[in-house]
């Protein structure tokens, strides 16, 4: 019951954190426009896709730390908010990948195949977006019924190597000073140790027993 009112407190409070980079996006474009500020640079554009991209990749991370979080603080109940921060991860890498087609290449297609063919760091930047692009379709309660609990862990197991790819492509794309995205890939590397640290400990008192 306690977990259950939590839930209802704490549920359109992730909802409203997870849209606040936009609203503020959206705030800074209103006000660069109507009010002459320069909130998002001398290149609006730019400055928005970068913004759309670092957020995508912030809640990937995110949703990847939660299972860890609840399971070191032993909240349990946390594992719920995954879901949506993993499906706003997705929304905003939409975005991301909007801005850049509608925005950067005003829909001009065949640069965009050009992009995708030569520039090494889009076609990272697609490569991530297509294998998260299932694992949005398979976030149901239906859906990891359909596909069965084992099959449907593994299949989500691939935000690792998205969250990986989506790191890579930011290291491909900057010339200097790569703080960010080394930050991003020592956060990914611990939660991947914790990860396998957490499976060696499961599987440990049942090799004991064996011996
Ligand atoms: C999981 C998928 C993706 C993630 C996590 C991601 C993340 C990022 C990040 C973190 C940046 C750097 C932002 C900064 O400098 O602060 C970036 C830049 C960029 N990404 Fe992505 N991205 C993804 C997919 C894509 C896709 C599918 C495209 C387009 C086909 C794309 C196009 C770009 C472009 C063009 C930039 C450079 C923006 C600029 O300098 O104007 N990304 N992305």
């Amino acid at each position: 019951m306690a977990i259950k009112s939590s839930r209802k407190i704490f549920k359109p409070l992730v909802f409203a954190a997870c849209l606040m980079p936009l609203a503020w996006l959206a705030y800074a474009l209103y006000s660069d426009t109507v009010l002459g500020t320069k909130l998002m640079t001398a290149d609006p554009i730019q400055k928005l896709d970068r913004e759309l991209g670092d957020w995508a990749l912030i809640l990937i991370v995110l949703s990847l730390t939660v299972r860890p979080l609840a399971e070191i603080f032993k909240k349990g109940e946390l594992v719920g908010y995954r879901r949506m921060i993993g499906l706003f991860a997705f929304f905003y890498v939409c975005l991301h990948l909007s801005s850049y087609i509608v925005l950067n290449l005003q829909l001009d297609f065949d640069e965009f195949i050009k992009d995708v063919t030569k520039r090494n760091f889009i076609t990272i930047g697609i490569i991530a977006f297509t294998l998260l692009t299932p694992l949005a379709i398979t976030s149901t309660k239906g859906m990891i019924k359909r596909l069965g609990g084992k099959r449907w862990q593994k299949l989500h197991m691939l935000i690792y190597a998205i969250v990986l790819l989506g790191v890579f492509h930011f290291f491909m794309m900057i010339r200097a000073d790569f703080t960010r995205p080394s930050i991003y890939l020592g956060i990914i590397l611990v939660l991947l140790g914790y990860r396998y640290w957490a499976k060696w400990r499961k599987s440990r008192p049942r090799k004991a027993v064996a011996t």
